[in-house]
């Protein structure tokens, strides 16, 4: 961080008086950026922000500017040493992708374009559109579907059952609401937080999605989904959706996505599909059959953020029935007419396929990791991440002191310190305070899962920088924090 000429402004413009200075200085964030992320693997994967940041960041509003330079000092102080850790080798928390380094430079370049993609005649229109026709290709959806490029898989999976919803015949629910019809939506206690907050978010009230039991493999139990629609119908409830998991959050399970297509078809119901992550098993010509019968989904929702790797925030919707998705978010205000000609001839096709109108152009990171990389390296990558999964899944096996808990399905394993002799209520406090003290020593960071109600520590690996030394880190440190803690 050396380049430090003062980048001038008049005092109501906001572009440069010389653009040179800004030139350097740009270059050099460059230059910068590739070197952090090059020496990722030199740093600790993650650290709390220092009291130093803390006190720097709750500063007020600066009226006056500081020069370009001094502020970038500021950000290599207080924020760079203090990300979430994702772009780190040993970083398997939650389900966060890596991002990668073509997606930093198709930012710049979007960011430069800043094209607004609610639709009009241009470029960027045409991307997003060539993109939504490459996802529906790898998730073998028709090429007919509609689709749209969101923040992530909770917007993505709202946008899929409102659609559901919006499709209701007898309804006119978009004018009216839903009447005296008391609407409900089926899923396994398995699926992500998202649905109950989507069925609040569409004024169902979140008991109205109905969490189904599941098998000793986190799928959904078929017949109990069968019956609950059968009681809720038999109760004056109107079912509409049936929600399958192409990989639930804790334990990277599928349910039996043919099954729940036919009973969908079978009951006149919509099949969404939360493919957040699993989805893109689709990728990969060796694991694509663990996630058979996606394809059948009336919609579907995934992120090209989790295990797509690309920068956040980058999630899409895909829905079969074209016309069915126009309908369900059409809008044409007066100020956005459609014309013949000049840039407004379609000035909301994307804004008609959600409910944003002011859109950025996330569709060019898509096309650029998809152009550069291709289908085929990154479904290389899903593959060894699945494949160093069961290799982690294997030292865990060979560890006397460590357990797996629940199903270790596609990318995901849980498991749990168990030194022996002690109660269920003690290893619980146990792994959770040896997963902080992990986090804390810079080492590793997977995330956490309670399974049949067990503290678990949880890695969900969609990081495409770890190698297989990284997990024989982890099972070392994971024995070393556990014995340390249990004084053996
Ligand atoms: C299975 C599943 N569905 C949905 C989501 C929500 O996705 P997002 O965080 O992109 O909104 C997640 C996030 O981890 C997930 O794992």
């Amino acid at each position: 961080m050396t380049a430090n000429r003062i980048v001038e402004f008049e005092p109501d413009e906001l572009d440069p008086k010389d653009w040179s200075p800004f030139r350097e200085i740009a270059h050099q964030m460059v230059d910068d950026m590739i070197d952090y992320l090059e020496t990722s693997r030199e740093r600790p994967v993650w650290q709390s922000p220092s009291a130093d940041a803390r006190q720097h960041l709750s500063a007020g509003l600066p009226r006056q500017g500081r020069a370009l330079h001094e502020v970038y000092e500021d950000f290599g102080r207080h924020i760079l040493p203090y990300p979430t850790g994702n772009i780190h080798p040993r970083f398997w928390g939650w389900v966060m992708g890596t991002g990668t380094p073509v997606g930093i430079l198709a930012d710049l370049l979007m960011s430069a374009m800043n094209c607004h993609v609610s639709g009009y005649d241009q470029a960027a229109a045409l991307v997003e559109n060539q993109v939504l026709g490459w996802l529906a290709e790898i998730v073998d959806f028709p090429a007919s579907a509609s689709g749209l490029l969101v923040s992530g898989g909770t917007a993505a999976n709202l946008l899929g059952v409102t659609v559901a919803r919006n499709s209701l015949k007898g309804l006119s629910i978009r004018q009216d609401g839903n009447g005296q019809e008391r609407l409900s939506v089926y899923g396994s206690i398995a699926t992500h937080g998202w649905a109950g907050r989507c069925c609040d978010l569409l004024g169902l009230g979140e008991n109205a999605f109905r969490k189904i039991g599941v098998d000793s493999h986190d799928r959904v139990d078929i017949d109990a989904l069968a019956a609950a629609i059968a009681s809720d119908r038999a109760s004056g409830f109107r079912p509409f959706c049936i929600v399958g998991n192409a990989g639930t959050v804790a334990t990277g399970a599928t349910d039996n996505l043919h099954a729940l297509a036919d009973l969908a078809q079978r009951e006149g119901l919509w099949f969404h599909v939360d493919g957040a992550f699993g989805a893109l098993a689709k990728l990969s010509p060796k694991y694509r059959h663990l996630v058979d019968g996606l394809e059948r989904a009336d919609s579907v929702a995934f992120d090209l953020h989790k295990w797509g790797y690309m920068q956040y925030e980058t999630g899409a919707v895909l829905v079969r029935d074209a016309a069915a998705h126009k309908a369900a978010f059409s809008f044409a205000p007066s100020y956005l007419e459609t014309f013949r000609g000049g840039i407004a001839v379609e000035p909301t096709e994307f804004a008609s396929r959600g409910v944003q109108l002011s859109r950025g152009f996330r569709a060019l990171r898509v096309w650029m990791n998809l152009s550069v990389y291709g289908s085929d390296r990154i479904g290389a990558a899903i593959e060894k991440n699945i494949e160093q999964v069961q290799y982690l899944k294997q030292r865990i096996d060979s560890e006397r002191e460590l357990e797996q808990l629940g199903p270790a399905e596609l990318n995901v394993v849980c498991f749990r310190y168990q030194p022996g002799g002690v109660s269920e209520e003690v290893l619980d406090q146990l792994n959770r305070e040896l997963l902080v003290r992990l986090q804390e020593s810079g080492i590793a960071v997977p995330s956490n899962a309670r399974i049949d109600g067990h503290f678990a520590i949880r890695v969900a690996h969609t990081n495409h920088r770890t190698q297989q030394e990284d997990f024989d880190l982890l099972v070392k440190s994971v024995l070393e924090i556990g014995r340390s803690l249990t004084g053996r």
